[in-house]
């Protein structure tokens, strides 16, 4: 089996996720996520908002939108994939197939006679049934919504949280008494009818992002870019990674200050959730490649055992958004700055919640032997694991049980734990290193004389006796 099937296996074994409404068929690209997968989702949005949001403010917008917010921001024309048929297997993207043949990236933004030329000189085939493929033709990704009682009312799930934000702008700088640059962040959920969904939660047609939108002044200096200048940047430009400063990014003007400190704020982030700075890299998206709004655009991107994954895009949006919304809604959405009229330009970082989800997955489900024996575990960073703690009565008799409901009871209100009265000890181990819970707590006969615990980690195995009089303090150090 593949890394990736031993990961959906495991997802859905362990309650992270599995895919929707199981017991139907259900239109691929749809996903549920249990207890265990929303904890970890939840505790990447806290640790995101920690990192990144700081004093930006955040929204919480309508997941369905008018056609009109579509029809100014391009997704209604321009936001399309090119797809290609196999009469027998259905409709494949044209792009990803001509990729897997030559092993190169191929722009999704070519038109659909070039594909059609690459298809034929390629010798590219339907991947299933090697049958012939149809001519390419552009879809275009947008889901239409039924709401609404009147013909003439169109409405659409949004593709990308972000246009909520632009279209709400003029209200949020007013209500809060905006200054540029201002941040507006949300976490929401986005939409698109993806030709292809696969490799389960990376690409899907309903998941969740994370973004900020910074509004900028483009001719004011972007003050904040000095705290980070000697932070290191793993910069991919043309196939080549180089890693340089912050600073010198900007002096060799590769990027801008605004970009250069939110390209800095990402990477430490990522690496603040256990992800090696050799597993990061920011890859420049050539003209070709880039989404039809981006002035300039970088993904961040993991490597994991399916590859490097885009988890965040950065894109320089320029006045794109505001400029075609004040055309098309007729309002001016230019404000006062430094005395003078000015459209803000926007930088956008656009994270994937359950791609970062997956790629943390990826990295943390390893093997190892303990005692000459086999185990697997989720080797989660202690402050995003699902639960942190779990106590174990050694035997359910003798008060041990209650004893440990007790210190339970204490530490539960702190963070999430577990309690775990069945099965032997070596076995309720297991299935705490399985889901990635850093610390197991054992009450056992001399818990009961002397109020001491063995505390035994996670990735080590290595145990200690603590007087629980010093576990909350001894254990928040680790877990928060
Ligand atoms: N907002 C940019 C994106 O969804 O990729």
């Amino acid at each position: 089996m593949s890394k990736l099937e031993d990961i959906k296996a495991m997802a859905k074994t362990r309650g992270f996720f599995w895919p929707s409404a199981e017991i139907y068929k259900s239109s691929a690209g749809l996903w549920s996520y249990g207890p265990l997968g929303v904890a970890l989702k939840q505790n990447l949005i806290s640790e995101w908002r920690k990192a990144i949001t700081g004093d930006m403010l955040e929204i919480d917008g309508s997941q369905i939108m008018p056609a009109a917010v579509f029809n100014s921001s391009g997704h209604l024309s321009s936001f399309q994939d090119p797809i290609t048929e196999c009469k027998k297997c259905g409709s494949f993207r044209a792009d990803k197939l001509i990729e897997k043949v030559t092993g190169k990236i191929i722009p999704e933004a070519l038109p659909a006679k070039e594909f059609d030329k690459l298809i034929t000189k390629h010798k590219v085939s339907c991947p299933n049934c090697k049958g012939k493929l149809s001519n390419v033709e552009m879809f275009n990704l947008m889901v239409k919504t039924g709401l609404g009682t009147s013909r003439s009312e169109e409405n659409y799930l949004r593709p990308e949280t972000c246009q909520s934000i632009f279209v709400d702008f003029p209200q949020v700088y007013r209500s809060m008494r905006g200054k540029l640059p201002l941040g507006i962040s949300q976490i929401g959920k986005a939409f698109r009818n993806e030709i292809s969904p696969r490799q389960s939660i990376l690409r899907t047609r309903e998941f969740n992002q994370a973004e900020i939108e910074v509004f900028f002044n483009p001719k004011s200096k972007f003050e904040k870019f000095s705290e980070v200048k000697k932070q290191k940047l793993p910069l991919m430009i043309k196939n080549k990674i180089n890693t340089i400063t912050v600073s010198d990014a900007v002096t060799k003007k590769i990027l801008v200050e605004i970009e250069a400190y939110y390209l800095a704020q990402y990477v430490k982030f990522f690496q603040s959730l256990s992800i090696p700075l050799k597993n990061i890299r920011l890859r420049q998206v050539g003209d070709d490649e880039k989404p039809f709004y981006a002035k300039s655009a970088w993904d961040l991107e993991v490597n994991t055992s399916l590859g490097w994954i885009e988890v965040c895009a950065h894109h320089n949006r320029g006045d794109h958004d505001l400029k075609s919304h004040s055309k098309g809604s007729g309002k001016d959405l230019s404000i006062i700055d430094v005395d003078k009229k000015v459209l803000p330009h926007v930088w956008e970082s656009s994270m994937g919640i359950d791609r970062l989800l997956f790629c943390i997955l990826d990295l943390s489900f390893v093997e190892d032997k303990v005692g000459g024996e086999k185990r697997s575990l989720l080797k989660f960073a202690p402050h995003i694991a699902p639960y942190k703690v779990a106590v174990f009565p050694l035997v359910k008799k003798d008060g041990l049980k209650e004893k440990s409901q007790e210190v339970f009871n204490t530490l539960s209100n702190l963070y999430p734990c577990f309690l775990d009265i069945s099965g032997s000890i070596g076995k309720r181990y297991r299935r705490q290193d399985e889901v990635g819970t850093p610390f197991c707590l054992t009450i056992d006969y001399d818990t009961m004389k002397d109020n001491t615990v063995t505390v035994r980690e996670r990735d080590s195995t290595k145990q200690s006796r603590i007087k629980i009089s010093e576990l909350v303090n001894y254990l928040c150090k680790k877990v928060m």
